[in-house]
């Protein structure tokens, strides 16, 4: 097996078994994606699967500076450009959805947007503000099942209109790195002692229930995962008692719903999260029998074939896809990938993003 080989994933056939992780770089300004954007994802476009930056779909979900939406008829014109823009180039293009919840620069919210969170519990930590610079996290609002419900709503909405109106390939629900479907996941962030709180499966039940409802609404091939087994990133606990009941049991379930992938985030050793603990990747693996995207510090075609030759299905990459848009050709080429500048990853022009 090689990472240049196709690969059938839900509906699609994906060029080859390399993925582009999903990475904010917060160049939507006004959070409608642009031109710049389409030219951006468009100069990646050999990648077997792009997966978008985070983008929201809720005006209560606009947890940092310059990030899209897919909430308005506006976010979804202009993700239409950037997916004609991906097929044009012969790629295929998931957007991720991702609601911060309780990661938020309340200056980064519009007036009418509302911090949201399983429980009221502020996260440790600060966030980017164009108005502010970095200031603390706020307190979110616990959210009330009517909360809920038109939350989960707000996802569906969001992805029939990128799926039926923008024409993209699918949707990625972003459940990893303590954002609100991981704030549900989470124990430190979920205290809730209703049906939405207290044991692993009542900790999963917002994220499945969610999944269940996207699924019918765009169809199994169209929908993906993203979680983060022992992530420490904003402020959750990234090792608990049931954490392994939790994954196992959000992957049977899934299954079960029959979405098309999972993809774990692997950050251990490296973005300040701690090696895993269990072979947590392979369990998931074992209960879900589907799809796997996972990756990490992959630099080389040598570090993304062991990715495949350990059992996994796609290999995402994220820092040396800013850098080096022709990425694909460069492994093939066994090519030396240029290195990024991390300055220029959340700044607003092309400098450090197309012109590369
Ligand atoms: C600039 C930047 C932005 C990121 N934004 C997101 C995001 O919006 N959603 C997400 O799931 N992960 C995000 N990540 C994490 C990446 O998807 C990926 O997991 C991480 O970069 C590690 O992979 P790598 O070693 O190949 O870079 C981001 C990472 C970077 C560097």
């Amino acid at each position: 097996m090689s990472i240049f080989q196709s690969y059938k994933l839900g509906d699609l056939a994906l060029n080859n078994r390399i993925v582009m992780a999903p990475m904010t770089r917060c160049r939507a300004l006004d959070n409608v994606p642009n031109n710049l954007m389409a030219e951006y994802y468009a100069q990646r476009a050999s990648a077997g699967l792009i997966i978008s930056e985070g983008t929201s779909p809720s005006i209560n979900g606009l947890g940092y500076a310059r990030i899209p939406g897919a909430y308005s008829p506006l976010q979804i014109e202009g993700w239409k450009k950037v997916a004609d823009a991906v097929h044009s180039k012969n790629g295929k293009f998931f957007v991720q959805l991702m609601h911060c919840g309780r990661i938020v620069g309340a200056e980064n919210l519009p007036e009418a947007g509302e911090v949201l969170a399983p429980s009221a519990v502020k996260a440790a930590g600060e966030m980017f503000t164009d108005t502010n610079g970095m200031v603390p996290h706020v307190t979110p609002k616990a959210m009330s099942l009517e909360d809920i419900i038109q939350t989960q709503q707000e996802f569906v909405d969001s992805a029939k209109a990128l799926v039926n109106r923008a024409g993209v390939d699918g949707v990625e629900l972003h459940a990893a790195n303590g954002y609100l479907l991981d704030q549900f996941l989470n124990p430190k962030s979920n205290i809730r002692e209703d049906d939405y709180g207290g044991d692993f499966k009542n900790r999963a039940r917002f994220v499945l229930e969610l999944s269940k409802k996207v699924v019918a609404a765009i169809g199994k091939g169209k929908v993906g995962i993203r979680i983060s087994p022992y992530g420490a990133m904003n402020d959750v606990d990234y090792d608990y008692e049931d954490l392994v009941d939790l994954y196992s049991y959000l992957a049977s379930e899934l299954r079960q719903i029959g979405i098309a992938y999972i993809h774990i985030v692997d950050h251990s050793g490296s973005m300040g999260a701690p090696n895993f603990k269990t072979d947590i990747k392979r369990t998931i693996k074992l209960h879900f029998q589907d799809t796997i995207i996972t990756g990490g510090d992959v630099n080389s075609v040598d570090d993304a074939e062991k990715v495949i030759s350990n059992g996994y299905d796609l290999v995402y990459i994220g820092r040396p896809f800013i850098s080096n848009p022709d990425l694909v050709q460069k492994f093939l080429d066994r090519k030396t990938l240029k290195d990024p500048n991390p300055d220029l990853f959340y700044t607003s022009g092309k400098e450090g993003y197309t012109d590369y």
